[in-house]
């Protein structure tokens, strides 16, 4: 089982990060064989074709030379995935939102790379707090656009943060052993 974590995150260190490190210590533990994609770094959809682009008919981008390529292929090998990121302005972090607006439209639908997949979805509005519903739902449309299965969703802020992350490591735990989101445990 191949367990693939997406990564909005900037940063190296802090609340994320360490949900994160459970994520990949559930999923590890649970059996899978574990990878970390960070998308912070790609550039955003040109939006070409007068909006519909080319990726439409052909599943890649055409400006994919910058990484979303090789990120596009790590999305297709991959089993199983994490989606987490920090919450920032009450959504997902702007680097992991670009590359679900190019993925999206490479991806779409039922015969897309994600369709079918469990992903566990984790937000950490590590402020006030605000915001962490939105962030999942925005995330949670990502999913209902390309097909993909939601195992869970988990928000952790700063003061749950103690049993949030005995979550994340549980889900992704439960997640690699084989568990599927609709069983009764
Ligand atoms: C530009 C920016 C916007 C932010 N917006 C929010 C927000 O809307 N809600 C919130 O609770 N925290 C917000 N934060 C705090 C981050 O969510 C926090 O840094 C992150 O959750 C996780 O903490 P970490 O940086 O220790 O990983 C924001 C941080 C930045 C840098």
């Amino acid at each position: 089982m191949n367990y693939l974590v997406i990564s909005g995150n900037p940063k190296r260190a802090g609340l994320c990060f360490s949900l994160m490190e459970e994520v990949l210590r559930g999923a590890r533990e649970g059996g899978a064989s574990v990878e970390v994609l960070t998308v912070e770094k790609l550039e955003r959809c040109h939006v070409c074709g007068d909006g519909w682009g080319s990726c439409r008919e052909r599943h890649s981008c055409a400006f994919g030379a910058d990484g979303f390529d090789a990120a596009q292929e790590a999305v297709r090998a991959a089993d199983q995935f994490c989606f987490i990121t920090p919450v920032y302005w009450w959504e997902m972090a702007e680097g992991l939102k670009s590359f679900f607006d190019r993925l999206r439209r490479c991806e779409f639908g039922e015969h897309g790379a994600l369709s079918g997949k469990q992903v566990l979805l984790v937000a950490s509005p590590g402020g006030t707090g605000n915001g962490m519903l939105n962030c999942l739902e925005q995330m949670d449309r990502f999913c209902r656009h390309t097909g993909a299965v939601i195992f869970d969703y988990i928000g952790a802020n700063r003061w749950n943060h103690d049993y949030k992350r005995r979550a994340v490591y549980a889900a992704a735990r439960a997640m690699a052993e084989g568990r599927r989101a609709g069983e009764t445990v």
